[in-house]
């Protein structure tokens, strides 16, 4: 039994829920409030919002801190895989899905007849791709590439909700990153983590330790106000039927016209290891922001701080491998010593996923600011570095 409760047709305005990693909601409020689009609920790893198909066009170009950007095209009742399959099956699929193309199916489910997802995106899959044979007389193509059209099903007890994936592969993949060496940091908690810091391109960013570039590329990014989604060129939404082209290429063409083209601070990445700067900069020149971003080759302690103030931020090793951490410890000592004695007059910044370690720093955070990289929970840790003799405790 099935019963179909709300639908959106002709593709009218709907509910938006955009998903993060877990704990950056505060900063994607703050992103959607910006871009004057409503907050209407939040979870810890998502935030619902409202708006129109074009709308999600805005979004996935604009947010940094977003992973996918869902349209909601469907609410029904489904208690078994049979009234899934015959509720799907309801659906216009033809007017938004061309019988040539190709989807893939993505879920969410926690439903007691169901044991493993796949099921549920197979019965979907199969009600889609029935539905427009039906139709059209022919079947579009389906599987797990999340490069073209994606429906992503959330099903809980007997409440399902059909969104369009518009965002296709998640945005944390800006396509910059093409040598991502050891522990990167993924793009969009790099954007998290500079928004919670405040800064904003008025003043320098500080980057030792900067393995594959992505806190400076993110930085320069937000200094330039060049939205991320400029990078991509490749979008979920671009594959539906109906894309409105010429509004992405108006709003491509806004959003470059916005950027600017200088810096109005220093923004310095450094790293010890010769290949991570190397990597760093390809990464940069690929986002196209090498030449506005000094790199070096230098252990931390040797980065240069210029005058002028701002932040120094550093993304250490956490140690998860025993053996090496009384060498990291060592690390983590020593940048205490050179947020007090190189960095007088910046506001420090330690992102790191031990917080045992993060105490041999030896200062005393201001603020301590709670991520997750993946399953790990993590901090960033605030030091005010005072200028002249006031002494850190
Ligand atoms: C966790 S990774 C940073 C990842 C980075 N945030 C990214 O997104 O790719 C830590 C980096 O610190 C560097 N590192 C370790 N010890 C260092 C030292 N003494 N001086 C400078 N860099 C060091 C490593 O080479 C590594 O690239």
């Amino acid at each position: 039994m099935y019963r179909i409760e709300k639908e959106n047709k002709g593709m009218g305005k709907s509910r938006i829920l955009i998903t993060c990693a877990k704990g950056i909601t505060p900063f994607l409020r703050e992103e959607l409030l910006l871009l004057r689009f409503p907050v209407l609920s939040e979870t810890i790893a998502g935030i619902a919002t409202e708006g129109t198909i074009e709308d999600t066009l805005r979004l996935n170009l604009m947010l940094r801190t977003g992973h996918r950007v869902l349209f909601l095209l469907k609410e029904f009742a489904a208690r078994d895989a049979e009234a899934l399959y015959d509720a799907v099956l309801q659906i216009a699929w033809e007017e938004h899905i061309a019988a040539d193309g190709y989807l893939c199916v993505t879920s969410s489910v926690d439903n007691p007849s169901i044991r493993d997802s796949r099921y549920a995106n197979v019965k979907c899959k199969d009600a889609i791709v029935d539905r427009i044979k039906e139709k059209c007389g022919q079947r579009p193509d389906s599987g797990p590439d999340q490069d073209r059209v994606v429906v992503n099903l959330y099903w809980k007890d007997n409440r399902c909700s059909l969104y369009f994936d518009t965002s296709g592969e998640p945005l944390s993949r800006r396509g910059y990153r093409k040598i991502p060496l050891t522990a990167p940091m993924q793009e969009t908690l790099a954007a998290a983590v500079i928004l919670a810091s405040g800064w904003n391109g008025n003043r320098n960013f500080i980057n030792p330790m900067c393995g594959s570039g992505t806190l400076a590329i993110e930085a320069a990014l937000i200094a330039l106000n060049r939205p991320p989604g400029l990078l991509r060129n490749n979008y979920g939404f671009m594959h539906l039927k109906g894309f409105n082209e010429s509004l992405w290429n108006d709003l491509r063409a806004q959003a470059k016209k916005e950027a600017k083209k200088t810096l109005d601070c220093r923004i310095i990445a450094t790293d010890i290891r010769r290949e991570a700067v190397e990597a760093a900069k390809k990464n940069a020149a690929t986002a196209g922001v090498e030449h506005l971003i000094k790199f070096d080759v230098c252990d931390y302690s040797e980065t240069t701080v210029p005058d002028g103030g701002g932040i120094v931020i550093l993304n250490p090793e956490y140690g998860e491998r025993m053996g090496k951490i009384k060498e990291i410890e060592i690390v983590y000592k020593g940048i205490g010593d050179y947020f007090k004695q190189k960095c007088r007059g910046y506001t420090g910044y330690l992102f790191t996923g031990n917080l045992e370690l993060a105490k041999k720093v030896g200062l005393r955070a201001k603020r301590r600011i709670q991520f997750f990289n993946g399953s790990i929970e993590c901090r960033l840790l605030e030091y005010e570095l005072y200028e002249g003799s006031r002494k850190n405790t």
